[in-house]
């Protein structure tokens, strides 16, 4: 069968590892990451977390990619492609539309967060967050979100500008503006970690972040652990799978994957060593939610010399750094509706963006107005966030890594990798063995499966990646051999 030939590449070798840093690095490392591992105690939770990177994180990313370049399009058409040449069920393209769905989901909350970094922004330079202490701040903080016009201005704003964007195209405007993108804010991490170094409690928000307590380790929070490393990455919601069907053959997908990890990890890291030190020496309650960064930060910055400033592109770079993010979300599907029904990428764009208002213009009432309508215990914006990081991106990741390890001819995957064999070996066995079980042990764990707890019970984990992967070298041969078959 022949391949389905590119329709767009990225115009270098760096535009894949740019547009991919650019949708992996984002809120979920600024803003998520820090909330998150201050609500579930630090330290335990880092560790979980990038355990997870590695053992889950790299491998589906490494899997999305290849199966994106492989079939060469959006995520429904890319999997029906790759199935297609290997005789496989059609079915499976529906993980594509899942994860399409996925990446659509989370727009809708996303925009709203977004909306915060661009107000942020605004009110850094006009001085309103000139407050005197974190209260003053927290103050600041829940005028903004009680008030629907403000709040939802910003997230249409942020639609918008995400809209336009995408209709445009994602190669030229997103690799042009991430080459000065990404340094610049790095750098400005970096000026906050050397702020946080003198704000004389370095070390307690230091011991906070990399001192492992035990007793923190709970199912509950791997579950997290485990949502976040699919949110950070981007993983199985449509953007890196549909940014991999641009990359142009021969590049070393392993490589490119650990670049862009690497970088999501750092960034992570950094803005937790530039977060906490202040949220200590300012007497602040870590586990403060998803205000932390808002109600911490600028009162760095007016402590600091020319705060201002800093203050300003801080939250500029935020901004630029969520868009880039929102834009991936949305990517699949608009490369979904031109390439298969050619509609325009404009037209496109507008029509998604239409019922993307007025979803992400509900959620933002769950911070005022709606904050009542709940479903489940959940607000719209809470659900959201819920259903995708704990359910559909697992899901999405689990069905990729069984598709590409147990059910495509290994030379799809191998020629696409293109590994050294000790490589190959090691991502199948991940993909094989490691990501699945680990990812169907926090499944049980979150259905409330017979009480299991995939920490108490770690043996069932080791104990179930060791039978599979004995069945799994038994089994696949046959597999393979009957599908070379037909
Ligand atoms: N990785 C992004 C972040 O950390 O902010 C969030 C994200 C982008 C999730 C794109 C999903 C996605 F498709």
């Amino acid at each position: 069968m022949t391949r389905e030939k590119p329709k767009n590449l990225w115009l270098s070798r760096w535009g894949f590892i740019l547009a991919a840093t650019g949708s992996a690095v984002g809120l979920g490392n600024i803003w998520k990451f820090p909330y998150i591992t201050g609500e579930y105690g630090g330290g335990a939770f880092v560790l979980m977390y990038l355990a997870c990177i590695l053992a889950i994180g790299i491998p589906v990313m490494m899997t999305e990619i290849a199966l994106g370049r492989r079939g060469r399009g959006s995520p429904i058409d890319a999997i029906a492609r790759v199935v297609r040449e290997n005789n496989s069920n059609p079915l499976w393209k529906s993980v594509g539309l899942m994860a399409m769905l996925a990446g659509f989901m989370i727009l809708c909350f996303y925009v709203v967060v977004a909306g915060w970094a661009f107000a942020y922004t605004w009110k850094m330079a006009s001085g309103a967050l000139a407050a005197p202490s974190v209260d003053a701040l927290a103050k600041v903080f829940e005028t903004h979100n009680a008030s629907p016009w403000q709040l939802g201005g910003w997230s249409v704003l942020v639609a918008l500008l995400t809209l336009w964007i995408v209709g445009k195209g994602v190669q030229a405007g997103v690799e042009k503006a991430f080459r000065w993108m990404m340094p610049g804010l790095a750098l400005m991490l970096i000026v906050l970690v050397g702020y946080a170094w003198t704000s004389g409690s370095f070390s307690q928000g230091f011991a906070f972040l990399f001192t492992f307590d035990a007793s923190k380790i709970t199912g509950e929070a791997l579950l997290a652990a485990l949502g976040h490393a699919f949110f950070t990455l981007s993983l199985a919601s449509g953007a890196i799978l549909t940014y991999g069907s641009y990359i142009p053959d021969g590049q070393s997908i392993a490589r490119t994957t650990f670049i862009v990890a690497i970088a999501d990890t750092c960034v992570a890291l950094l803005a937790g060593l530039a977060i906490f030190p202040v949220i200590f020496a300012n007497g602040m309650d870590p586990s403060a939610g998803p205000g932390l960064i808002f109600m911490s930060l600028p009162l760095a910055f007016q402590q600091m010399p020319f705060g201002t400033v800093f203050g300003v592109l801080f939250f500029a770079m935020v901004s630029v750094a969520a868009l880039t993010s929102a834009i991936s979300m949305i990517e699949a599907l608009v490369a979904y509706l031109n390439e298969k029904h050619g509609i325009s990428r404009v037209k496109a764009a507008a029509g998604s963006g239409a019922l993307l208002l007025v979803i992400s213009l509900l959620a933002m009432l769950s911070f005022n107005l709606g904050a009542e309508w709940k479903l489940f215990g959940f607000t719209l914006f809470d659900g959201l966030d819920y259903l995708t990081s704990r359910w559909m991106m697992p899901l999405g990741g689990i069905c990729m890594v069984i598709l590409a390890g147990y059910c495509l001819r290994s030379e799809i995957m191998r020629d696409e990798l293109g590994l050294a064999p000790a490589g190959y070996a090691l991502w199948l066995f991940m993909v094989r063995y490691v990501s699945p079980v680990l990812i169907l042990m926090v499944f049980l764990h979150a259905l409330g499966w017979l009480g299991f707890d995939p920490i108490a019970q770690w043996y069932w984990i080791a104990g179930a990646i060791g039978a599979l992967a004995l069945l799994g070298e038994l089994l696949a041969p046959r597999v393979r051999h009957e599908l070379a078959l037909r």
